[in-house]
């Protein structure tokens, strides 16, 4: 059953004068998962609630959380460009949000607008589901961008003990490394890849074998790992994943992560428990569209 499918059998919900209004700003923003997935989501619960694409350029950022106000929107996510961009006219920021100047949800709250980074706290849940612990751990983290940003500082809040961090570009990741050390003195950082590194974790948050057959990392990384996972999603088996799979080592990809961020931003806006295999299922439905690639492997089982 797909998730329209599942949705169909319960009841729709009617637009009316009490709808509220949610969307996603960004650009482009067409080929954004959120619309679909967060709608069937509201419709599941019952919520009397629509969500929205919202193409903005840069120069209607000042006015935008104005029109919103007049319009009633509620609460929005924000992809790219955006997500550093709109910080400055936010009211409030949440703890993460803060600390990486970088925001991806936006709820009207009775003192502002108040804006949330949930892509870290969205990728630790998708580890808790798949039962991989990290408190205590040793992360070996390629890439310094946005996302590796926010997967570092969530990382650190949930105690991991040791992070490697590794970039093309390494003066990125020196950068985020000065900035973990900085509010967490306790855990160790390193961005220079020793030759023999005994890692339990190994997380890709590079592009790198998004779209190619490369490897982000060289393979003696995975000589001594205990568990990779790819933040790619637009294919079930990575490259990297590939080889882990090869080695017999545990891997996930991508898509829990892309399925619990939004499930962060819809408990943030209705403070209701998200119904989590709608959601995944509309996800599954829209990133693989055609044959459905129903279980993707978490666990090298
Ligand atoms: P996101 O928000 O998805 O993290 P991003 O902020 O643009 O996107 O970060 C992309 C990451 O992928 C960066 O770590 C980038 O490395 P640089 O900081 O050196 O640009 C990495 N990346 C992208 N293409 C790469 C490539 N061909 N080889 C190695 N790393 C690459």
């Amino acid at each position: 059953m797909n998730s329209d499918e599942r949705v169909n059998k319960q009841s729709y919900i009617t637009i009316n004068g009490e709808t509220a209004l949610y969307g996603v700003i960004g650009n482009p923003v067409k080929h954004s998962f959120s619309p679909k997935m967060h709608s069937l989501a509201f419709q599941e619960c019952g919520i009397n609630a629509v969500y929205l694409p919202f193409l903005i350029q840069e120069i209607q950022l000042p006015q935008l959380l104005d029109a919103f106000t007049v319009s009633g929107v509620q609460g929005f996510n924000i992809t790219i460009p955006f997500k550093e961009k709109i910080v400055p006219y936010l009211d409030l920021l949440s703890e993460e949000a803060a600390m990486l100047q970088s925001v991806n949800t936006v709820i009207q709250t009775a003192e502002g607008w108040k804006g949330y980074s949930t892509d870290g706290n969205g990728f630790i849940r998708s580890l808790t589901v798949a039962d991989i612990s990290i408190k205590g751990k040793r992360v070996l983290l390629a890439g310094a961008g946005g996302a590796a940003r926010a997967i570092a500082v969530s990382l650190a809040l949930a105690g991991v003990s040791e992070l490697v961090i590794v970039n093309r570009t390494p003066k990125k990741a020196d950068n985020l490394a000065e900035l973990l050390r900085s509010t967490f003195p306790n855990l160790r950082i390193s961005t220079i890849l020793p030759t023999d590194l005994r890692s339990d974790i190994v997380i890709n948050t590079t592009s790198v074998g998004m779209h190619d057959n490369g490897c982000p990392l060289p393979d003696t990384v995975l000589n001594h790992c205990r568990q990779v996972v790819d933040i790619i999603y637009n294919q079930p088996v990575t490259p990297l994943l590939k080889k882990a799979a090869e080695r017999s080592i545990p891997y996930m990809n991508g898509i829990d992560m892309l399925l619990y961020q939004g499930i962060e931003a819809f408990e943030i806006w209705t403070g209701q428990k998200a119904p989590v295999e709608t959601m995944r299922q509309s996800l599954i439905d829209s990133v693989y569209s055609s044959t459905a690639i129903g279980h993707i492997q978490k666990k090298g089982s």
